[in-house]
């Protein structure tokens, strides 16, 4: 089932297709970066789908699970009682299914004008303490991003960016990573962006921002199943031995 898939997409360099053994994550702890809650962005669609994409995070090792549904205003016009009830109903539904894991729900908060009036009106969910995940648009530099990160901070948030390697207008500007973090500013890398899935760029700066050690937190991002099939199937890549040896802040979240 994964060779066909791979091979199909023709991403099978870095992902062993013949290996169907789970890659075990455990020593993550805890994934902070995922789409779970269904039908209310475009990650999982029905609770049923939603269960099956859990149950890969608990037989890939994971013990905590903070989800994060897309809030984009145009899109995804999430709040914070939508995705709460979406929560619960999603916890219930691992309760009655025997599916043992701890998940809680935060958000992916993409960073536009609708964002910076939201940040000066209410609160906002955070992965662990006061660190939030957000992210922008892949095609330019929103024109306020540095203004809005620099508010997050003076309102005492830590902000996260959501797989930094994924926007391509910084390839060209490596130290833009680091003036990130020297601000104050968290980075997030996607699994499966050193896989290849996303392209050899995006593989190639992961590669290089995880050998500066400039990554704090690593996510799996999993919208769908093809999504968890690809993580479950790292084990005994280049890109899996890497994260093994590496050490992030998955493990300090509390839950
Ligand atoms: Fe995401």
């Amino acid at each position: 089932m994964f060779a066909k898939w791979f091979n199909k997409k023709g991403k099978s360099d870095e992902i062993n297709p013949i290996n169907d053994k789970n890659t075990d994550w455990s020593f993550l702890g805890a994934d902070m970066h995922s789409h779970f809650i269904p039908g209310i962005d475009d990650g999982s669609k029905t609770i049923e789908e939603s269960l099956l994409l859990i149950r890969s995070m608990v037989e890939m090792g994971f013990k905590t699970i903070i989800t994060t549904p897309h809030i984009m205003i145009d899109y995804y016009p999430n709040n914070i009682d939508i995705i709460t009830n979406g929560l619960i109903l999603l916890q219930n539904a691992l309760k009655e299914n025997n599916i043992d894991i701890t998940i809680r729900a935060a958000a992916e908060y993409y960073i536009d004008e609708y964002f910076s009036d939201k940040l000066d009106n209410e609160p906002l969910l955070t992965i662990n303490k006061n660190e939030v995940l957000v992210e922008f648009s892949m095609l330019f530099e929103p024109p306020m991003l540095n203004e809005v990160l620099f508010k997050m901070l003076k309102k005492g948030y830590r902000p996260i960016l959501a797989h930094p390697e994924r926007y391509l207008f910084f390839h060209r500007d490596f130290d833009r990573f680091s003036e990130f973090r020297d601000r104050g500013c968290l980075l997030q890398l996607n699994l499966l962006s050193l896989t290849g899935y996303y392209g050899n760029n995006i593989k190639n700066i992961a590669e290089q921002i995880l050998d500066k050690k400039m990554y704090d937190y690593c996510g799996t991002d999993i919208h769908h199943e093809k999504h968890a099939l690809a993580i479950k199937s790292m084990i005994g890549t280049k890109a899996y031995q890497m994260l093994s040896n590496y050490s992030f802040l998955n493990s300090a979240i509390t839950s």
